[in-house]
């Protein structure tokens, strides 16, 4: 899937998930060290590094194959930023991160792979590796709560969750909202950006010292 996965993203939505990637990267600019998890073919890392010119990036994924493009993407694209960017392959759940470190956490696309404990353990643990004051970038799939884009959405993710399920042999079987979660560990959301009737949706998150 690793590879086919931009190609399939274009057909289906053209450029409107990688604009929620990266939508609100304007507001990082001065971030130190960012952590991206589940970060895929290395799209919004590239943007990332372009866009916050003083981070250091920490890179997750469970996929070799999906590191090993974000890389080659890198190699080819500014080889200079490679030095910036640690490389981490293996399932989150197993990564041991430096508590408070992070002041920019980024899961694009990557939080909608979980729900229930599943999604609860993978925030517990992202919000423990975030500097007490952090930001934190959530771009993903989304349910408008009402009216024909909640239709709309519900139609695509019954399909986007049958396509995965059967080719990524993922777990989640539906949609799960984050947001519950982050406010639990007092994050609050400052920005939200949709596309395609709200089914794409990016958001932006910050925590206050605690
Ligand atoms: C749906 S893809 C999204 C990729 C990319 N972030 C994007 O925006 O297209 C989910 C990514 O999360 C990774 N992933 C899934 N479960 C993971 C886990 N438990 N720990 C780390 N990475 C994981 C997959 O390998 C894949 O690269």
């Amino acid at each position: 899937m690793a590879r086919a996965f931009a190609p399939l993203e274009r057909l289906a939505f053209g450029g409107a998930m990688q604009r929620c990637r990266v939508r609100f990267l304007d507001r990082v600019v001065g971030a130190r060290r960012a952590l991206t998890v589940g970060e895929g073919d290395g799209r919004f890392l590239l943007a990332l590094l372009r866009a916050a010119p003083g981070a250091q990036v920490t890179v997750v994924d469970a996929s070799a194959r999906m590191l090993e493009l974000a890389r080659c993407r890198l190699e080819r694209e500014a080889p200079d930023w490679l030095a910036r960017v640690e490389f981490v392959q293996g399932d989150l759940s197993a990564v041991a991160l430096q508590r408070g470190a992070f002041d920019l956490v980024a899961t694009c696309f990557f939080l909608d792979c979980f729900e229930g404990d599943s999604l609860t353990e993978i925030v517990e643990g992202l919000d423990a590796a975030a500097a007490p004051e952090a930001t934190w970038i959530v771009a993903d799939f989304h349910r408008p709560p009402s009216g024909w884009r909640s239709l709309h959405a519900r139609a695509w993710l019954a399909l986007l969750y049958a396509f995965f399920g059967v080719t990524t042999g993922s777990s989640a079987r539906r949609l799960e909202d984050p947001a519950p979660r982050l406010e639990a560990r007092g994050w609050h959301r400052t920005a939200t950006h949709d596309e395609r009737a709200g089914l794409l949706h990016s958001e932006v998150w910050h925590r206050a010292a605690r």
